[in-house]
């Protein structure tokens, strides 16, 4: 998709339509700035069919050669409602927008900058920028029979109108890297098990490493052996695919700045290994790599933009979990990366064994001064929070105060659950250090990030539990059915506001 700013304005516009952005008055009808617009409004406000309510869209076609200020053949209003334009509330206009653009036959538009709305022009210029590009994501790479007489539903190019351009230029910046990262998470997602594997993100990662100037190490099975990486090793070793670990390093240059390690949870299908799951929905857990999609797309982001305060580390363990005659068994013991053994008594709860190694692997090689990790851990989370809230864990309150405001400033809310030493106990072996579940069903989502406790030494982390929003996320029209890429944009916040 092409995205671009541009001085010029509504009457030169030369694309398939223009959109403006009017907030509903308290009464009377919205004030459109351009005359040609204002009409329709007007009219649409009469009927009682447009007000400037929030989700409301208004589209209508100029009449050819007589308006001289609409240089398309297309104009959409967008209600932005009545109460306190928040940053959400823009981008689920660009959304909106979006969506409703793509029911038409138009595929290259202009949108204006709303002004004097209560927010500075690069906040608005962001948040709008990444509601139009998040809500025009599809995938149909898989789909060859389109019917060519409906609405191809693609935008191709999104031209960003307002007379302050250097501003808005920083905040569309800004949507973009955000934006494009969620568009590249969302892809991989997407693809099937077969299709994306644990060598995806191998060479996802070294081709990110050469494009953006990272630096990316990919562990195979061998490595995996020599740095004791058991639990990784014992959740693949059912699957015909090889696992990988990728990790990415970006360096900012700066003597003593803090390091932020990133861990996502990279299970390419998750079958549930002898555990096996029921057949029913199964399909989903393709999904189950989405904490990784997100890691690495943070780390496109990370190369892009070049922050300059931090060091950026990221790890996507990544493997598949299935019941091949090597598979892992319950009741088995391995030994962890840090030395730990753990007893499988469910070879489902395969996610904490991954993520475990690969935290327990990045504390030791990377000290870092926090570590988040993100993972499609455990059901229990939609059961607590259902598909409106990130579950977020945490041994360190600063940290998790942080992930949390990160998390509202995107638009993608967590919510915290405790831990507690009671707990840990619920994890207590008989035959090992722990065992990987509690076989009762209570607290699952903090038995998980209890597990992972383990693995991170006393540094600062967050745990974040994205099973109810990875997918199935709550309803917004900048978020289409399928992979929200949920994290991804909190991360970059987290990372930019460092
Ligand atoms: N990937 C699943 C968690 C999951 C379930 C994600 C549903 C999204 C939707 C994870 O590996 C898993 O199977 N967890 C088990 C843990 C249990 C065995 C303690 C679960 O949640 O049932
Ligand atoms: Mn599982
Ligand atoms: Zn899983």
């Amino acid at each position: 998709m092409k995205i671009s700013v541009s001085s010029k304005g509504p009457a030169e516009y030369t694309g398939d339509m223009i959109i403006f952005f009017v907030r509903q008055p308290e009464k009377g009808q919205p004030v459109c700035p351009v005359p040609g617009v204002a009409q329709a409004v007007a009219q649409a406000s009469l009927a009682g069919d447009f007000l400037g309510r929030e989700g409301q869209t208004l589209l209508f076609y100029p009449a050819a050669g007589t308006d001289k200020q609409l240089g398309a053949r297309r104009a959409m209003v967008v209600g932005l409602g009545k109460d306190t334009v928040s940053r959400e509330t823009l981008r689920k206009a660009g959304g909106t927008a979006s969506c409703a653009t793509m029911k038409t036959k138009a595929t290259k538009l202009l949108a204006v900058l709303p002004e004097e709305i209560g927010l500075d022009i690069a906040d608005v210029a962001e948040s709008l920028g990444e509601g139009l590009i998040l809500g025009a994501y599809r995938f149909r790479k898989h789909q060859h029979d389109a019917d060519p007489d409906e609405a191809p539903g693609v935008i191709t190019e999104i031209t960003f109108f307002t007379s302050k351009g250097g501003e808005a230029r920083q905040g569309l910046g800004r949507a973009r890297v955000a934006a494009e990262a969620a568009w590249v998470a969302r892809d991989m997602a997407n693809e099937p098990a077969n299709y994306w594997t644990p060598s995806n993100f191998a060479h996802f990662g070294r081709t990110l490493a050469k494009d953006d100037g990272l630096k990316c190490t990919v562990l195979g099975k061998a490595d995996m052996i020599k740095h004791g990486l058991n639990g990784l090793l014992a959740v693949s070793q059912g699957s015909m695919v090889e696992p990988t670990m990728t990790v990415l390093e970006y360096r900012c240059g700066v003597k003593k700045a803090p390091t932020l390690l990133l861990v996502g949870k990279g299970l390419t299908f998750d079958s549930g290994g002898i555990s096996l799951k029921p057949s029913l929905g199964m399909e989903e857990m393709k999904y189950d790599m989405c904490g990784g999609a997100a890691v690495m797309a943070v780390m496109q982001g990370v190369g892009r933009e070049k922050p300059k305060g931090v060091n950026v580390v990221g790890i996507v363990p990544a493997t598949e979990n299935m019941p091949g005659s090597g598979a892992v068994k319950p009741g088995d013991v391995i030994t962890m990366h840090n030395g730990k053994s753990v007893e499988v008594v469910n070879t489902d709860a395969e996610g904490r064994l991954i993520l475990a190694d690969a935290l327990s692997y990045g504390v030791a090689t990377f000290k870092p001064d926090a570590v988040v990790d993100i993972a499609t851990l455990t059901g229990a989370v939609i059961v607590a929070l259902g598909h409106h809230r990130t579950g977020l864990l945490a041994n360190d309150d600063a940290l998790a105060a942080k992930l949390l405001a990160a998390a509202d400033e995107a638009g993608e809310p967590a919510w915290r659950l405790p831990m507690a030493p009671e707990y840990r106990k619920q994890l207590q072996s008989q035959v090992a250090d722990l065992k990987n579940v509690d076989n009762k069903r209570e607290a699952g989502t903090i038995l998980g990030a209890a597990f992972l406790k383990e693995f991170v030494d006393n540094t600062p982390w967050v745990h974040l539990d994205i099973a109810g929003t990875a997918w199935n996320y709550t309803e917004k029209s900048y978020v289409p059915k399928g992979p929200s890429a949920v994290g991804v944009r909190t991360l970059l916040s987290l990372i930019r506001s460092y």
